[in-house]
């Protein structure tokens, strides 16, 4: 077994995801985003040897639960549901849930104006146990990869995305193309965790090390490249 402050000979697995911009995505062959460097950041602190293991995010669960993986970092929000069955770090990360929409709409202003209304968001997520809860809409679409709830969206397929804030924020920078835009205030408060079984022995030292990334000025230099300050 290994003792604390020693590294280990079998490298830990490290599940991300393919597709969650730009906290973290597969590009061009590599795996980038805020997360790899993150935890990059805090495995080095933690004297811990990683190898990522890249996949969709309903993958994540079941790749954690069978121990295809030891550790999750993949814009996890840690909620009453998922501690019930997976241990988590201390938060690295604050956020939200918001609506998404299209640029022309006048009928959705906040949630309220969800009433009747076919919402997109990505299979699993919280976001979609939270617009599963919303009264009164007229259907939760589910995709595996949320880029595909971002193009319905673009394309008119449907008329609201709720998901992540800072994946809204980016989806709109980017291939958004002035088409959608975010209405409302933030539906949902929710932090991120880096996930593990309850028996994990890693947790301890991945809190530590996020504290210690925290105070030298590493989450933040990390934050400003990739939320832009
Ligand atoms: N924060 C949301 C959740 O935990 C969405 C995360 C998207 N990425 C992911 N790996 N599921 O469900």
């Amino acid at each position: 077994a290994a003792t604390a402050g020693c590294s280990n000979n079998k490298p830990l697995k490290v599940g991300v995801e393919n597709n969650f911009r730009p906290f973290t995505y597969t590009e061009g062959g590599e795996i980038k985003g805020f997360e790899v460097e993150l935890w990059q950041a805090i495995a080095e602190k933690a004297n811990i040897e990683y190898e990522l293991v890249p996949m969709e995010a309903v993958e994540l669960n079941e790749a954690v639960t069978s121990g295809e993986v030891d550790l999750a970092i993949a814009g996890l929000t840690v909620n009453k549901a998922r501690k019930d069955n997976f241990a988590f770090s201390e938060p690295y990360f604050e956020t939200g849930l918001v609506i998404l929409t299209t640029a022309d709409n006048t009928d959705i202003q906040d949630k309220k104006g969800l009433a009747g209304k076919v919402v997109a968001t990505q299979t699993g997520s919280s976001a979609y146990t939270y617009a599963g809860g919303i009264e009164g809409l007229k259907e939760v679409r589910g995709y595996a990869d949320i880029s595909e709830a971002y193009n319905q969206l673009k394309n008119k397929k449907v008329d609201a995305v709720i998901f992540d804030e800072r994946s809204v924020h980016h989806f709109m920078q980017t291939t958004g193309d002035g088409k959608v835009k975010m209405v409302g205030e933030v539906l949902n408060k929710e932090s991120y965790g880096v996930m593990a079984t309850k028996e994990s022995r890693y947790i301890g030292r991945i809190n530590q090390a996020i504290t210690a990334v925290g105070n030298d000025g590493t989450y933040e230099s990390l934050y400003a490249k990739w939320m832009g300050g």
